[in-house]
C-alpha cells in the first residue's frame, strides 16, 4: 500500500540539505538537490546513527553518513562506499506547488 503525505514546504529544505521525517514510526530523510527532491530511509544499516544527519555529495549523487562516512546512492538507494552494505528504502518525493509530497510505501 502507499498513502501520499505532505512533507514540508518546498522552502523548508533549501538546495543541497537534508531533512529528516517521521512517518509511521520509519525515520526518513528529504534530500533537496539542484530542484529535485529525493526520499530515502534515515535509519542506519551498519550501527545507529540518523542518516538525516548526514551529508549530501551532490556531483557523486549521494548521501553520506555523518558517523561511518558510507554512502548510498541518492536514486537508487544503493551503497557505493563502505561500510554501506545494504540499499535504502527509496521514496517517491514530487513537489505540487509550494509543497513536498512524498509517496510512502508500506
Ligand atoms: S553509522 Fe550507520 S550508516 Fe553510518
Amino acid at each position: 500500500m502507499s498513502t501520499d503525505v505532505v512533507l514540508c514546504k518546498v522552502a523548508d529544505i533549501p538546495d543541497g540539505t537534508i531533512k529528516h521525517f517521521e512517518i509511521m514510526g520509519y525515520d526518513l530523510a528529504a534530500i533537496h538537490v539542484g530542484g529535485t527532491f529525493y526520499g530515502l530511509d534515515a535509519a542506519c544499516t551498519y550501527k545507529w546513527a540518523n542518516l538525516a544527519d548526514g551529508t549530501i555529495d551532490s556531483e557523486r549523487m549521494v548521501l553520506i553518513c555523518s558517523d561511518c562516512k558510507g554512502s548510498w546512492d541518492l536514486k537508487t538507494g544503493q551503497p557505493v562506499d563502505p561500510p554501506a552494505q545494504f540499499p535504502l528504502t527509496v521514496y517517491e518525493v514530487a513537489t505540487v506547488g509550494d509543497d513536498v509530497i512524498l509517496t510512502f510505501t508500506y
